[in-house]
């Protein structure tokens, strides 16, 4: 190691021990995510409380589902419009347009984002199905997958309760989500119906339901750890102490027993009772448009990842221990200064990096933040990089554990439960999954559950589980 290196090496030891996730941590989570959980489904929290909302979804699907429908998703980066065929033995085929979404879009008006998603529909309805369009004598049901808390009032309405993910269009906040893409759609003549209101989740759940888990198990959980995070399960009706008790009534007269729950678990303990915070994540959740919400998500998900190691790096400067050649902070490149410029990627390119010197490091720091570094200052950047994701992936085990034990899923001898999951850093983060599963082992539910417990990626789950929801209406 070179000199002057031996301060900044004790300080990034000091921070990996800080950002270690113990046992003890994990299954204190496991305990008050039951209890959050619990008082969720009886109405019982407030807002800044476990959202655990009824979906109105009331069956899962088995596979033998059959139709050509259009889904809609607004996720936390881009805006995809597919048409999903649902062949009825399990398989699908989709059709998609992809659209990163224009970042003034995020914080301008309703109108603005509404029109401008019914306008990719549109385009989309055009492109592929014109003909169709011309002798349908009705119009095409569209399954709509909106990932942000919604309070649903029915399959199809729901009011947004608050923005996440670094949206902020504070006129969108408690209306209809379904209305404002209806009207936008109707206003620009398509000839679409939008049937269905499905968080990611939910729709994770559904298409990994129907996909055929069944070789590893019922599918349990659908969940999203992409640029945010949450998760949906089945839960009994009699459960759902807050649903009102007609609702229940009518429901259970049509032979209907449970309904999926969006738990919003992004705001799993914004009261930080055990959640682990550093100085690093009281800056980060400053930044943030949703000040002292979705507190889990703001460790755990793709959007944080990278803003919190700035922050470490930008405070390892300041105190003279990294980056000694910027001799103050404006002196540093534009793009470290800048929020939010470094990416969830390029983290997991550094997780990796097994070259000599890191020298795959300097070129991603070099290319992404123009910042030039030495080979002791990227072993610490790759030492702190570890230790965030490694925090997130740990964090990441609590709510599935205490789904899976809310749930009881492991009664029984030799049940196999699977989880579905979606999103960029479960899919793509090397080794998230994996040190998810070792948490798991290290919750209430042990290794024996750990074991038992099948994590499976659902891809393009969230599209067509929307569709899947439309089919139902
Ligand atoms: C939203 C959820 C969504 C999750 C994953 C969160 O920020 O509140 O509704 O499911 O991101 O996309």
């Amino acid at each position: 190691m070179g000199s002057g290196y031996t301060e900044l090496f004790e300080e990034v030891d000091k921070l990996v021990d800080e950002f270690d996730v113990t046992a003890e941590t994990l299954q204190a989570g496991v305990d008050l995510f039951i209890e959050l959980a619990q008082k969720g489904l009886s109405g019982d929290s407030d807002e800044h409380g476990l959202p655990m909302i009824p979906t109105y979804v009331t069956s899962i699907p088995d596979g033998s589902e059959k139709g050509v429908l259009l889904a809609a998703d607004l996720g936390g980066t881009n805006f995809r419009v597919c048409s999903v065929t649902l062949n009825g033995d399990h398989t699908f085929n989709l059709i998609q347009q992809k659209s990163p979404i224009p970042i003034d879009l995020m914080s301008g008006t309703s109108d603005e984002l509404f029109s401008y998603l019914a306008s990719k529909v549109v385009a989309f309805v055009k492109e592929h199905h014109e003909e169709e369009t011309k002798s349908l004598d009705h119009k095409f049901k569209l399954g709509f997958t909106f990932s942000f808390p919604v309070d649903q009032t029915s399959l199809n309405s729901g009011s947004l309760m608050r923005w996440t993910k670094g949206f902020d269009i504070p006129d969108c906040v408690g209306k209809d989500v379904v209305a404002l893409l209806q009207n936008h759609l109707d206003e620009q003549k398509c000839p679409v119906q939008v049937s269905a209101l499905a968080n990611d989740t939910v729709g994770t759940l559904l298409a990994r339901s129907y996909t055929g888990s069944n070789k590893e198990g019922t599918t349990v959980i659908g969940c999203i750890f992409g640029t945010g995070t949450n998760g949906a399960y089945n839960e009994k009706l009699e459960n759902i102490k807050k649903l009102d008790p007609a609702v229940v009534e009518s429901l259970k007269k049509k032979g209907v027993t449970h309904m999926v729950i969006n738990t919003e678990w992004g705001s799993f303990d914004n009261a930080l009772k055990v959640l682990p915070t550093s100085k690093y994540d009281t800056i980060v959740d400053s930044l943030t448009s949703n000040k002292g919400f979705h507190m889990f998500e703001k460790r755990v998900s793709g959007m944080f990842l990278g803003e919190i190691l700035r922050q470490i790096l930008i405070d390892l400067h300041s105190r003279g221990l990294l980056l000694k050649q910027y001799s103050t902070y404006d002196s540093l490149p534009h793009r470290l200064r800048t929020p939010w410029d470094l990416s969830s990627e390029v983290l997991s390119l550094i997780e990796i990096d097994d070259s000599t010197k890191l020298k795959a490091t300097e070129l991603q720091l070099n290319q992404t933040l123009r910042l030039p570094t030495t080979p002791e200052e990227r072993l610490a950047i790759q030492k702190l990089t570890r230790a965030v994701s490694r925090r997130s992936a740990y964090l990441a085990a609590i709510p599935i554990a205490a789904l899976l034990t809310l749930t009881e899923s492991f009664k029984g001898h030799h049940v196999e439960v699977d989880v579905g999951a979606d999103g960029s850093v479960v899919e793509f983060y090397p080794g998230f999954r994996t040190m998810m599963r070792d948490a798991v082992a290290l919750t209430q539910l042990g290794s024996k559950g750990e074991r038992r417990l099948h994590i499976n990626i659902a891809k393009d789950g969230s599209s067509v589980g929307a569709a899947l929801c439309a089919l139902s209406e």
